[in-house]
């Protein structure tokens, strides 16, 4: 299968940022689409920097570096991105009608043979492409945060999703240099559904005074071997996020995913994780967790 540019990944954020960076820095000709032109200035920093800790690690060479951020344009509509786009990563803030509205646009501006990919933790693919014509183009592109350094890719068919679309996607993952798993939709698919629920267990003890958030965390790293405690791992996709993942899962699969109240006061107080400086740790400014700062939700 040839690998074919150029790409449009549309969601300048978290992993949009992660996502364009995979593909410029593989070769591929990308366009970054945000409606927000900060989020479009955080994210070529942010691809910027990931390639400048590459040099420095001696992982990539400074022309290379400066080759893979000439491959990056921005745009603040898809409307901009090249009409021959032979993929489209969504990759937008996790909303059903965003999304939708998004894949209408995308089927209205590019050829017929552009395939549309969504980065949807959990949402439903058949019901993200049931909003256009040709659903055969639309599958499941999961990546993981931070995508620089998480191997995985999970691709998940819809009802609709085109055996072609899936092979094209494959080859995509391929040429990036990560791994692909094939999964039939399913509410949160594998890896969502396992991570919202250890999450919001963490988050359970946590409110109930079982363990300090640090020790949770020690926990499940040095007793499981996890690379990062569940608490840690929520502040680094964002509690915002984690909760409309919860809510859904909850909505669909039952009461074992009801989200716990404390992630719903933590959103409430803008306590988002990383991103926003603050989740159930606190972040310096150059983002290092701050020591004992964990939250004591009593
Ligand atoms: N955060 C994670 O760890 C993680 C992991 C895997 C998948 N995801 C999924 O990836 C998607 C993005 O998550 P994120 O964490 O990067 O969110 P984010 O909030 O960091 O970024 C979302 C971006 O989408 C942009 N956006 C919203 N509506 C738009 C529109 N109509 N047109 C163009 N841009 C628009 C926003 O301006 C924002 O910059 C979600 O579907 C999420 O569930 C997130």
């Amino acid at each position: 299968m040839t690998i074919q540019d150029p790409i449009t990944v549309v969601g300048a954020g978290l992993m949009g940022t992660g996502i364009a960076h995979a593909f410029v820095a593989t070769g591929h000709a990308v366009t970054l689409v945000d409606n927000q032109p900060a989020a479009l200035q955080r994210a070529t920093a942010g691809i910027g920097k990931i390639l400048a800790d590459g040099v420095r690690l001696g992982k990539a060479t400074q022309a290379d570096a400066d080759a893979a951020l000439a491959r990056l344009k921005t745009a603040a509509g898809l409307g901009e991105a090249p009409r021959d786009s032979q993929l489209v990563v969504e990759t937008a803030t996790e909303n059903l009608a965003i999304k939708q509205a998004l894949m209408r646009e995308a089927e209205s501006l590019f050829a017929a043979e552009t395939v549309f990919a969504t980065n949807t933790s959990a949402l439903s693919i058949t019901e993200i492409a049931a909003a256009i014509n040709t659903p055969r183009r639309v599958i499941g592109m999961h990546f993981f945060n931070p995508v620089h350094k998480m191997k995985l890719v999970e691709l998940v068919r819809g009802l609709e999703t085109s055996g072609e679309t899936l092979a094209r996607v494959q080859a995509w993952v391929t040429a990036i240099g990560k791994t692909s798993i094939e999964v039939n939709e399913a509410p949160g698919f594998t890896t969502s559904r396992i991570s919202a629920l250890l999450g919001n267990e963490a988050m359970y003890m946590l409110a109930e005074g079982v363990a300090r958030a640090e020790d949770i965390d020690t926990s499940l790293r040095m007793a499981f071997n996890h690379p990062m405690g569940p608490l840690e791992l929520g502040d680094l996709t964002g509690w915002d996020t984690r909760l409309v993942v919860l809510q859904y899962l909850h909505q669909t699969l039952g009461e074992k995913f009801r989200p716990c109240p404390l992630i719903i006061k933590l959103v409430k107080s803008g306590r988002h994780g990383r991103k926003t400086g603050r989740g159930i740790y606190e972040y310096d400014a150059q983002g290092q967790k701050v020591p004992n700062s964990g939250i004591r939700p009593f």
